[in-house]
């Protein structure tokens, strides 16, 4: 495993969300993984910072809640296409994701949650801030687009303190 300077891979990343990414999160016991296709990454309180939108009614939003961390896993060449589409589709309320579709939790030292061994490129956060989205603080274009069942997102804020790309 390689590690690497944020800046060397935000444009990938960018180019990558539109295809998925594994969020990874573990707190309390609890593990479960769950694809995202929004995320922003820049620089704030001057670290990199890697924010993620999770709805209220995910299962991930009960784990992500109570965590000090979590990890993105991209993959290069679609290699985790359909891993990704499962764990956008199946929730870990009914599944054990990392049984059900192989995956391997990789644990970075000091830091709770693992990423997915089977990706190629992972984004290891530290919980710094989150915030709950204020509807009535949101533009009508957005809430007719994204919001009509009120399904609202938590925005979490992750210090990137590693950049890991396998070799
Ligand atoms: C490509 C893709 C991107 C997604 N992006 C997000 C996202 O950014 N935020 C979100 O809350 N749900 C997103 N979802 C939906 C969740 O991944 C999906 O509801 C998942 O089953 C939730 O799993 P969980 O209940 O185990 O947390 C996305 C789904 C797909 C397929």
């Amino acid at each position: 495993m390689k590690e690497l300077h944020i800046a060397q891979v935000s444009e990938k990343i960018i180019n990558e969300l539109p295809d998925g990414a594994l969020l990874t999160v573990e707190s309390n016991g609890k593990l479960n993984t769950m694809a995202i296709g929004w995320a922003t990454l820049g620089r704030v309180w001057n670290k990199p910072i890697l924010t993620v939108m999770v709805r209220f009614s995910r299962f991930t939003h009960d784990v992500i809640k109570n965590a000090d961390s979590f990890t993105v896993s991209f993959s290069t060449e679609g290699k985790l296409k359909e891993i990704i589409a499962k764990c956008g589709s199946k929730s870990g309320r009914d599944i054990d994701k990392f049984k059900e579709y192989n995956l391997t939790p990789e644990y970075v030292e000091g830091i709770e949650s693992p990423y997915i061994a089977e990706g190629d490129l992972h984004l290891v956060c530290k919980m710094v801030y989150k915030n709950t989205m204020e509807p009535e603080l949101l533009s009508d274009e957005i809430k007719d687009r994204w919001y009509k069942d009120n399904d609202y997102h938590t925005i979490y804020y992750g210090e990137v303190v590693k950049v890991l790309k396998n070799e």
